[in-house]
């Protein structure tokens, strides 16, 4: 029998992950307030924003405003693919970085125009000054489970890049399902190696909803021990170079999963879907997630 844990960690990842693929320029006072509406829902850890090229990603090119003016609670990431993008950060303020890295060369070729060796090769220099310096370092592992160019990963390759990166000192491995193809079984088998490989590294599992099996695949790494999980309010979410590939797994759903179980997050649901409720209107498309739906009929019933 297996036991579950008992306090759960959400990395909220709607700000970055959430916006980044929206094609409607949304303002940055409102991506702000909607950070601030998710830190008094009870968020202690977010992915705020990323340094990226700006012609990659357009979304994300109000990065430095963000950084500036958020108010500094909890533990704020920022995704940062290289020298620039790390420089940049650290002028904003940002004292928690995220490197991002595929397993799988074609996606990282078409994310971050390197292939995957070429990636490593170029964070470790920055990892290791980041470390000197004391910087929270959490790396994103996408593609670990399936590559919408190459297909199914082997989960060797996906344990040995997370190896690197425990050699290099990270705080924190992210391990995604870039494009929703994970399933229970190989949830739980995958998420088993990376607890029973890496037992001192904080180990998240990043799971996209495009199949909606989301849920089904938190579950089977709960049964593994993963008490961290990246989610994000609304459900939003997709990366540009991950074709196919829709939102995460919606914060307030997981929420209310976790909260079956008697799990405890600190965080106040209806607090998240208010913040869902302020970059709602600049969406391309509606929030469909199970408890924003009931929230909003609540809101209008009462
Ligand atoms: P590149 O074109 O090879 O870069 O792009 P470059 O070094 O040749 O530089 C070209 C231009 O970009 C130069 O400007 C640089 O200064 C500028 P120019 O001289 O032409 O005016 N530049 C930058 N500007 C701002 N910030 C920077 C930066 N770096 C260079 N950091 C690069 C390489 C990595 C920049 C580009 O490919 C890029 O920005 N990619 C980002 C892709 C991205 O953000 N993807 C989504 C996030 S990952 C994800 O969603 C997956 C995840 O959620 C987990 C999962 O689900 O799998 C994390
Ligand atoms: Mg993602």
């Amino acid at each position: 029998m297996f036991s579950l844990p008992k306090n759960v960690t959400l990395i909220e990842v709607g700000p970055r992950d959430g916006l980044q693929n929206e094609k409607n320029s949304i303002p940055t006072e409102a991506k702000l307030s909607f950070i601030h509406t998710l830190q008094q829902a009870g968020i202690q850890e977010m992915e705020v924003t990323s340094f990226v090229s700006p012609k990659w990603v357009p979304q994300m090119a109000d990065s430095t405003e963000i950084m500036q003016q958020i108010e500094k609670n909890g533990r704020q990431l920022v995704l940062t693919p290289n020298a620039k993008g790390i420089a940049l950060a650290k002028d904003a303020g940002a004292k928690s970085m995220a490197v991002f890295v595929g397993v799988s060369d074609t996606f990282n070729q078409k994310n971050i125009n390197r292939t995957t060796a070429e990636s490593v090769a170029s964070l470790r220099p920055l990892i290791d000054q980041l470390k000197m310096d004391n910087y929270f370092v959490r790396a994103c592992i996408s593609t670990a489970f399936h590559c919408p160019y190459e297909g199914f990963i082997a989960p060797e390759k996906t344990l040995e890049l997370c190896r690197l990166f425990s050699d290099m000192g990270v705080n924190e491995l992210s391990v995604a399902d870039t494009d929703g193809m994970a399933n229970p079984t190989a949830s739980y088998s995958l998420f088993h190696s990376l607890k029973e490989q890496f037992p001192n590294l904080l180990i998240t599992a990043h799971f996209h909803d495009t199949r909606k099996l989301g849920l089904t695949n938190i579950y089977a790494a709960l049964q593994a021990g993963i008490d961290r999980f990246d989610t994000s309010a609304g459900g939003l979410g997709g990366c540009p170079f991950a074709p196919g590939a829709t939102g995460n797994v919606a914060t307030e759903d997981v929420l209310y999963l976790l909260e079956t179980l008697h799990i405890e997050t600190g965080l106040d649901q209806e607090a998240i879907c208010r913040a869902v409720d302020i970059v709602a209107p600049y969406l391309s498309r509606p929030i469909e997630t199970a408890m924003y739906q009931l929230y909003k009929r609540k809101e209008n019933v009462s």
